[in-house]
């Protein structure tokens, strides 16, 4: 049982970095011709990154934005909160709280991710033509994956 709540906490801390490096990472889409890549903020070409994102301004984007930040935000309160009732509640409880918090990180991930796949990972938006899903896509799915297993996890197990 040890072992099995250290294991959730080691992946609960991996998936709080992988969460903030998908998010300040911006490299969501990249040019298969090498030319870039683009995330939720900047507009990336091997000279460096600048502002000139073209849908910089759409509400979508936006959406995407915040549901990542919240989503980091409800995964650092989640493992607070785990590590608190870790030394706080008494035994034979589960870790409720944190559970419930990291479902609602896992739904802020959900809606997130899945407003960028819709609108903006694709290369012709982007004009990027080929173009491949950059790392932090690819994390942010992953974390996706983690926090539901976590947050039930959280649920299910009691503390011994
Ligand atoms: C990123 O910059 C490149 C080069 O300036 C441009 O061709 C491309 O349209 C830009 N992409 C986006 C999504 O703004």
């Amino acid at each position: 049982m040890l072992v099995l709540l250290a294991s959730i906490f080691v992946v609960h801390i991996a998936t709080v970095i992988m969460l903030f490096v998908s998010t300040i990472a911006n490299v969501w889409v990249v040019s298969d011709l090498g030319t870039g890549s683009v995330g939720l903020w900047k507009n990336c070409t091997s000279g460096g990154c600048g502002d000139n994102l073209s849908y910089a301004g759409e509400d979508a984007l936006k959406a995407v934005q915040a549901f990542m930040i919240l989503s980091i935000i409800f995964s650092v309160i989640s493992l607070v909160v785990f590590v608190f009732q870790l030394f706080t509640m008494e035994k034979g409880n589960r870790f409720f709280l944190s559970g419930a918090t990291m479902l609602v990180c896992w739904l802020c991930v959900m809606v997130g991710a899945s407003i960028y796949t819709h609108h903006y990972a694709n290369g012709s938006i982007n004009n990027y033509e080929p173009s491949h899903h950059g790392y932090s896509f690819i994390l942010t799915w992953i974390c996706f994956c983690f926090s539901f297993i976590i947050g039930i996890l959280y649920l299910v197990l009691r503390k011994k």
